[in-house]
């Protein structure tokens, strides 16, 4: 409906230029550019080659994403910007450029928090979120368990990754079984033709004291160690390597403490929604295991589109058009860019 809040949102925490529109919770266009291309021969993003590329594709991008929105910049009611957390020189790019569009059309600008953004843009995809929701994300930067009892203004911590965030874990795998970065979609589409349980790899905090001391905690460092080793030994004895066992008994073991731990969660805290999103949020496996147990426990499993669970500007112009519609004070012009933002603060 054309009453309803026009917000135009800028994404540049990582290495992906993302500019999305929304009416509402309409998503009328989500443009990306993104530079994982220019990172790959370095097996990780490179926060300097990522910044540059903000820089270059940001006009074009806001530019793209008006156009095939049909709208004018100046129909925008309020900038919605990722001020945290990611990488500082990739979200300062965003944050300024959304300020000057800010003083430029004269609207309100609201930084928000990109872990909050995540969990919002299910909204255009599934429409209005239940309240509370549990939300579980996990990508290349962060894994996290949160109990959500308002996207807008209440999010709060259960638990995160100790180590390495799940994708990162994926993509680390990818390296050692020789598929390209970033890895998770490789070792997903190699598990297909694996078996799952040919290897136990290590899950770890699953039992014992950890599991008391780290209920909603993860750790996978020890896993990725656990497959680096059990290659080597077969690399050394000059053995074939099963690379789609190796994937399929690691995914397994990535997904099998994910869904154990969200379900744990829903359970204890007594919510019957889960959500899961971020890059690795596409895995197959991942939502195939998610609906099982959902399903067993009677729990609804909400998983946006990949497009939208990968890092991109419609989540963050879904989370400014909540905040608008819920009448939250936008921030202050001057909000800063904060590169460890904690998921608890929603707004900057
Ligand atoms: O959310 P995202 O685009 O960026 C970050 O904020 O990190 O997530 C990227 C991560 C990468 O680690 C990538 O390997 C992982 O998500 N990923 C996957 C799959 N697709 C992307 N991991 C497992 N299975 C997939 N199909
Ligand atoms: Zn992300």
């Amino acid at each position: 409906m054309a009453d309803e809040p026009l917000v135009l949102g800028i994404e540049t925490s990582c290495d992906e230029t993302g500019v999305g529109i929304v009416r509402g919770d309409t998503l009328l266009f989500d443009a990306i550019a993104s530079s994982v291309d220019q990172h790959a021969r370095f097996g990780g993003v490179v926060p300097e080659v990522a910044s540059r590329a903000h820089l270059e594709e940001m006009v074009p991008t806001i530019e793209r994403a008006c156009r095939e929105a049909g709208v004018a910049l100046s129909d925008v009611d309020a900038i919605a910007v990722t001020a945290g957390p990611g990488l500082a020189g990739a979200l300062l790019v965003g944050v300024a450029s959304a300020k000057a569009l800010a003083v430029a059309l004269g609207t309100p600008i609201y930084g928000v928090n990109h872990l909050a953004s995540h969990v919002a843009v299910d909204i255009v995809e599934h429409g209005p979120l239940p309240e509370p929701a549990m939300a579980m994300l996990v990508s290349g930067g962060h894994s996290s368990l949160l109990l959500v009892p308002d996207v807008t203004h209440d999010v709060r911590s259960l638990g995160a990754t100790m180590d390495d965030a799940a994708g990162e874990a994926f993509d680390k795998v990818a390296r050692v079984l020789g598929l390209p970065f970033p890895g998770g979609p490789h070792i997903d589409r190699a598990a297909r033709e694996g078996n799952r349980i040919a290897i136990d790899f290590p899950r770890g905090f699953t039992s014992g004291r950890d599991l008391e001391r780290h209920r909603f905690d993860f750790s996978f460092s020890g896993l990725k160690t656990a497959v680096a080793r059990w290659v080597e030994t077969r690399h050394r004895a000059g053995e074939a390597i099963p690379v789609a066992d190796v994937a399929a008994s690691f995914q397994e073991a990535v997904v099998d403490v994910l869904t154990r731990k969200a379900l744990l969660a829903c359970k204890e805290h007594e919510v019957d929604h889960l959500l899961i999103g971020g890059g690795v949020a596409a895995n197959s496996r991942l939502r195939a295991l998610a609906q099982e147990r959902c399903d067993k426990a009677g729990v609804v499993l909400r998983v946006p589109r990949p497009e939208l669970c990968t890092d991109n500007g419609a989540m963050v112009a879904t989370l400014g058009a909540q905040m608008v519609l819920k009448g939250r004070e936008p921030s202050d012009l001057g909000l800063p860019a904060d590169s460890s933002m904690p998921v608890t603060l929603v707004q900057a």
